[in-house]
């Protein structure tokens, strides 16, 4: 459904020297340098996936976003969506897509939502008893009656958010790509929207692109994620293969009585230590749980202990570590 080969995205960047010597200088010359975006990224995506694109700030997630939308044009490479190029038929391409920018907005900031979609519908040319029973559909499921008539300006980052996703869905586009969909958003409303989510995609088999900091956001809604780093994919395959690419990795964390100094067994690693609190990190294909805490309850007078999955976040941080 979605192809994407040897993608490149270059932006060009005018060096600006300081000062005032500097400023004369710029006037006459024009030095730049050039950043890489997005180099020689590949992938597809089929019909009814929802993958997540993940990486560190700058990585490149967004500017891929803009290429697969058509808003920004590749350098080199291709990408064909439902055998449409964006940037060259980027009106053909909208009929098919729909895009949440977390950080931006798609809605008329003095208007209420409801005119918004409204507007959005004519625009996609929806015909109209189709529009009215998406907007009925979408006031229901994502709950938007209490602000329907409120304009966006006044509501909520959470409301705001659900009525981003209406939006985005009321030409039912078969894809729908999402950056950053629940920045700033608390737990509560960041569970409504990946319900929501997850809803569209199992039910209606809308194909998801999520590009997010939020792994809890990956983890509940994606089988398989894309890490990108430095403009390269550095992981594209399921979470489960992203958790155990670096060996078994667990979390112990102990409560101690005492504030002494701790002895670890082979295979684990101190991460952190605040006072009587420490979590150790081990590797259980060297020592199982039940062995590191024997171990440690021979030699320490332990108040507490909790055994955890290696959170994703670190194997990520591994991952940008050791292949950067
Ligand atoms: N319009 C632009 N002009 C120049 N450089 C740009 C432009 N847009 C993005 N870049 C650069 O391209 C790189 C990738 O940016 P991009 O916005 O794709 O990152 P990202 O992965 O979305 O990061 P974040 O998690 O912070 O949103 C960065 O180095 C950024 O500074
Ligand atoms: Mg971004």
């Amino acid at each position: 459904m979605i192809k994407v080969s040897g993608l490149e995205k270059e932006f060009k960047i005018m060096t600006h020297k300081s000062g005032m010597v500097g400023a004369t200088k710029n006037l006459f010359s024009r030095k730049h340098t050039t950043v890489k975006a997005v180099a020689d990224v590949n992938f597809e995506i089929q019909r009814g996936e929802c993958v997540g694109y993940l990486g560190p700030n700058g990585a490149g997630k967004s500017t891929t976003i803009k290429m697969l939308t058509g808003i920004l044009v590749p350098t080199r490479g291709s990408i064909s969506v439902n055998g449409i190029t964006p940037f060259e038929n980027r009106k053909e391409n909208a009929k098919q897509i729909g895009v949440v920018f977390g950080q931006r907005t798609q809605l008329w900031w003095d208007l209420p939502p409801i005119e918004s979609f409204d507007l959005l519908g004519k625009i996609y040319k929806v015909p109209s008893s189709k529009l009215k029973k998406n907007i009925d559909n979408f006031i229901d499921i994502l709950d938007l009656e209490k602000f329907l008539h409120t304009p966006v300006r006044k509501l909520s980052l959470g409301q705001k958010m659900r009525c981003e996703l209406a939006a985005a869905l009321l030409h039912d586009p078969e894809i729908l790509y999402l950056d950053e969909p629940t920045i700033g958003l608390d737990v509560m409303a960041k569970d409504s929207i990946r319900q929501f989510l997850k809803k569209i995609n199992e039910e209606d088999k809308v194909t998801i692109l999520l590009t997010t900091h939020d792994l809890d956001d990956v983890e509940s809604l994606c089988k398989r994620v894309m890490v990108i780093d430095n403009g390269k994919l550095i992981h594209d395959d399921s979470i489960a293969s992203l958790k155990g690419r670096f060996g078994n990795y667990k979390n112990l964390e102990l409560d101690l009585e005492n504030d002494e100094e701790v002895h670890l067994p082979v295979g684990c690693e101190l991460v952190r230590r605040d006072g009587k609190k420490i979590m150790v990190e081990f590797n259980t294909d060297i020592i199982k749980a039940p062995e590191l805490i024997t171990n440690l309850a021979g030699k320490h007078s332990l108040i507490d202990l909790s055994v955890h999955e290696r959170p994703i976040e670190e194997v990520i941080k591994r991952i940008y570590q050791t292949e950067v």
